[in-house]
């Protein structure tokens, strides 16, 4: 087989065979195919699309250049009976997206382990390993023999990747960053799907986010992904909902890194906003269904309400916590997190309902103030970042906050107030407030 003939394959339009797809993903990942083909064969999937076999096959040449954990057939330390299915979630990446911080913990403490590995932030989009590392002393960096003892013995782990998961994934995502092949829903779904299947998860739900601060900002757009990546767990026999989640405004109140440990740690405590604490039941809930914890999804939904209120969802964040050597004293007591030099509250610059809250801004003051990065391997200020004071809907005042910067220094303060006053916008007319979700997507 040569390189230069599948190339030429795909960019004439043709459909490549398994075969094909696992020379070139096999050659890619042992640097035997260099960056210069590899562009250019992106480029012509990234152009021609790839139907449902050939993305399937991609997915699992993916899956397979690298490690596949087999955490299935283990025992839990749980006396729920049979073991449970292992559970994973996976959002596409949003703003204030907190989610894993509650939902792990509130999975795991309902019976049914929880074994994510997840990444770091990148653009305007935070990631759950750089807010663990909030807490002095977390390790996101567990080996696959932890991983696999911490799911048996605590039945959850919320760690990064490992390097020999999904290694093709990591090259060409460098690359595709590079090329300006990205938005290609094959190549997404193959990307996303080959990660989690590595990972060994049985049950995946999917939180696709849609708008301003999402990768898909149209419902199109969103939909399509939500029923490729369906099509694709189901193709490979696992369990797969997709959940399709406003992201036209941030989600809770908090973004940056410690402060959304904050506001994950309030509402472990039963606390923190309404709008965050009900995405985190709904997605919940899915889960425990999916994993045959319960029967339907109302029962789901009492259990996961049961264990978050009664401070189970709770003991199980801090039993995480010290299982990956973080430093309890934190998470008992909040205030320790690291905590930014000035804290100012805006005043909103005018009365009106609040007509949109433009999310990637938001993302992108808080890495201007050092609490995100433009490029992988950047450090990043953990201390600082935004807490928003209102929901899309509310009526405000005319200088009363509306929201509240968190910097370590002056000029970045005023670039970042700047940046999101620009982003908020009002309407003298009453605004509906926006949904939590809007689709659910199903292999039925
Ligand atoms: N997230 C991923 O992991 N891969 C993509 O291609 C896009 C988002």
């Amino acid at each position: 087989m040569h390189v230069l003939d599948v190339i030429a394959k795909k960019r004439d339009g043709g459909e490549l065979s398994k075969e094909e797809i696992e020379f070139f993903i096999q050659g890619y990942t042992q640097d035997e195919i260099p960056d210069y083909q590899a562009a250019a064969w992106l480029m012509a999937l990234f152009l021609q699309g790839m139907n449902d076999r050939e993305t399937y096959d991609l997915t699992m040449a993916m899956a397979h250049s690298g490690d596949m954990l087999d955490i299935s057939a283990m025992e839990p330390s749980s006396d729920a009976g049979e073991p449970p299915l292992v559970v994973d979630k996976h959002s596409t990446g949003g703003v204030g997206d907190k989610v894993s911080l509650v939902l792990a913990p509130l999975v795991a403490a309902c019976g049914v382990p929880m074994a994510k590995m997840t990444g770091r932030g990148l653009g305007f989009t935070g990631g759950t390993v750089d807010k663990l590392e909030s807490i002095p002393g977390y390790r996101t960096d567990l080996s696959v023999d932890e991983f696999k003892a911490q799911v048996r013995d605590i039945g959850i782990v919320l760690t990064g990747q490992t390097a020999d998961l999904a290694p093709a994934d990591r090259k060409l995502y460098a690359l595709r960053d590079t090329t300006a092949t990205v938005e290609s829903i094959p190549l997404i779904v193959s990307s996303i799907m080959s990660k989690k299947l590595a990972s060994g998860a049985d049950a995946i739900v999917l939180d696709v986010k849609v708008g301003s601060g999402a990768f898909m900002d149209t419902m199109e757009e969103a939909e399509a992904l939500a029923h490729g990546l369906v099509r694709l767990g189901t193709q490979a026999d696992r369990e797969v909902v997709a959940l399709i989640s406003d992201m036209n405004q941030p989600l809770g109140w908090a973004v940056g890194n410690a402060l959304e440990v904050r506001e994950a740690i309030d509402t472990l405590h039963g606390s923190g906003s309404q709008g965050f604490r009900e995405h985190c039941l709904t997605v919940a809930a899915e889960i425990l269904q999916l994993s045959g914890r319960v029967e339907s999804l109302n029962a789901a939904l009492t259990l996961a309400m049961e264990t978050l209120s009664s401070g189970a969802a709770w003991q199980k964040f801090r039993e995480l916590v010290e299982a990956q050597d973080g430093d309890v004293t934190y998470v008992d007591d909040p205030q320790k997190l690291p905590q930014a030099s000035i804290v100012e509250p805006v005043p909103a610059p005018q009365s009106g309902y609040l007509a949109g809250v433009n999310a990637a801004e938001v993302g992108l003051a808080v890495v201007d103030l050092g609490g995100g990065r433009e490029e992988k391997g950047e450090p990043i200020d953990h201390s600082v970042g935004v807490v928003v004071h209102h929901k899309v809907g509310d009526l405000i005042q005319e200088g009363t906050p509306l929201f509240t910067a968190h910097a370590n220094d002056r000029e970045t303060l005023e670039e970042a107030r700047e940046r999101i006053l620009a982003a908020y916008s009002f309407s003298d007319e009453p605004v509906q407030p926006l949904p939590l979700f809007y689709r659910r997507v199903t292999s039925g």
